[in-house]
C-alpha cells in the first residue's frame, strides 16, 4: 500500500498549515494551528512507527544537515526522520570538515548545498546564521540552534512531549529552570507557549530574559516555582556562550535536581530536558515516572517528521 493512501486523511490538514516550502527560524512563526497540526501529523507518524520501521511519503528527496556547532540529538533526530520518511541524506558535521575552515561564509555554503538537496537543516554559533543562510539558499532552510538564539523545533518537540505528557497544553503552569539568557531551546519553547497563555516562573540565577504578552514570574527560589508548577523545563548552563568562565563558575551548580529535591516537593511533576545534561539532573531521577526527558529525545523524530512533511506538503 503506498503512502498515498495510508496519509489520505491528512491532505487537507498538511494543506491547512502554513509551513510549505517556508523556512523554519523562530519560534514566533507558529500559529497554534501549525502547532495543532503538527501535533496530529506527529502523533500519526508515532503510530505507523509501531507498524513499520519506514515510510515513502519523501522518496527522492534530500535533505543536508549543516552542522557548525556539536549535536548529538537535533542532528541524528533530523536523519533518522529523514530516513524514516524514506527520503535522503548528506551530512556535514562540522565545521572543521568543511569549507567553513577555509572561509567561506553560510550564504555561500547554503547557496551550494540548495544544488544537491532539497531542505537544509543548520546549527551554527553565530545569532541569525539561519536567517542568512536561508536568504542565500533556494531551498527551505531550517534552524537548528543559532548560538544563543533560537531552535524552533526543539520547542515543537518540547510542547509535543508536554501535550503527550500532561494530555493538553492549556492553563500550564511551567518552571523554565537554568540558562534563560543563553538558553536558545527556551527563548522558543516560550514563543509557543505564548500561544496557549502558559504562567511561566523563570528560575535562573540571573534573569535576564524578558517576553511580552505571557505571564512570567521570575525568581531564584526553585522549590516554591516547582510547587506551583505541573512541569519542570530543565536547562543546561551554556558554558561555551560564557566570555568570562569564572561567571561560569559562579553560576553553574546553582539548581540541582536531584531524589532528595523530588522527595522534599511531596508531589508528582514532570519534568524535561533538551539535553545533554551536565549536573542538573542527578542520574537518580531517571527512574522517576515524570523523569520525561528520553522520552522527549524519541518525541523528537515523531515531530522532526511532520515538520519536514508539512515543508514538503506532503501527505
Ligand atoms: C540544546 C541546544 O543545542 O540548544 N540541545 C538540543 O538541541 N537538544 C540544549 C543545550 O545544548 O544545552
Amino acid at each position: 500500500m503506498s503512502n498515498h493512501v495510508e496519509f489520505n486523511h491528512l491532505i487537507g490538514e498538511v494543506k491547512m498549515t502554513s509551513l510549505k516550502g517556508k523556512d523554519i527560524l523562530h519560534g514566533s512563526q507558529f500559529s497554534k494551528r501549525d502547532v495543532e497540526g503538527m501535533v496530529r501529523i506527529a502523533s500519526d507518524f508515532e503510530k505507523e512507527l509501531k507498524k513499520k520501521d519506514s515510510l515513502t511519503l519523501l522518496k527522492g528527496k534530500i535533505l543536508a544537515t549543516l552542522f557548525f556547532e556539536p549535536s548529538t540529538r537535533t542532528r541524528l533526530s533530523f536523519e533518522t526522520a529523514m530516513q524514516r520518511l524514506g527520503g535522503g541524506v548528506i551530512s556535514m558535521a562540522s565545521a572543521e570538515g568543511s569549507s567553513a575552515a577555509k572561509g567561506e561564509t553560510v550564504g555561500d555554503t547554503a547557496r551550494t548545498v540548495s544544488q544537491y538537496a532539497d531542505v537544509i537543516v543548520i546549527r551554527h554559533p553565530r545569532i541569525g546564521s539561519a536567517e542568512e543562510a536561508a536568504d542565500a539558499a533556494s531551498i527551505p532552510v531550517v534552524n537548528a540552534g543559532d548560538g544563543a538564539g533560537q531552535h524552533p523545533t526543539q520547542a515543537l518537540l518540547d510542547t509535543y512531549t508536554i501535550r503527550k505528557e500532561l494530555g493538553s497544553l492549556k492553563n500550564l503552569v511551567v518552571s523554565m529552570v537554568g540558562d534563560l539568557k543563553n538558553g536558545r531551546t527556551v527563548h522558543a519553547l516560550v514563543e509557543l507557549l505564548s500561544l496557549y497563555q502558559a504562567r511561566l516562573y523563570f528560575v535562573s540565577p540571573r534573569n535576564r530574559l524578558k517576553q511580552k504578552g505571557i505571564r512570567i514570574e521570575e525568581t531564584e527560589d526553585l522549590e516554591r516555582a516547582a510547587s506551583e508548577s505541573a512541569l519542570i523545563y530543565v536547562t543546561r548552563i551554556q558554558k561555551e556562550r560564557f566570555t568570562d568562565l569564572t561567571e561560569y563558575e559562579r553560576v553553574k551548580g546553582s539548581y540541582v535536581i536531584n531524589g532528595e529535591f523530588l522527595k522534599k516537593l511531596k508531589k508528582k511533576i514532570t519534568i524535561l530536558h533538551p539535553l545533554p545534561r551536565v549536573d542538573e539532573i542527578s542520574s537518580d531521577v531517571d527512574t522517576y515516572p515524570g523523569a520525561a526527558y528520553f522520552r522527549q529525545v524519541r518525541n523528537g523524530v515523531f515531530v522532526r517528521m511532520a515538520l519536514l512533511a508539512m515543508i514538503f506538503g506532503k501527505r
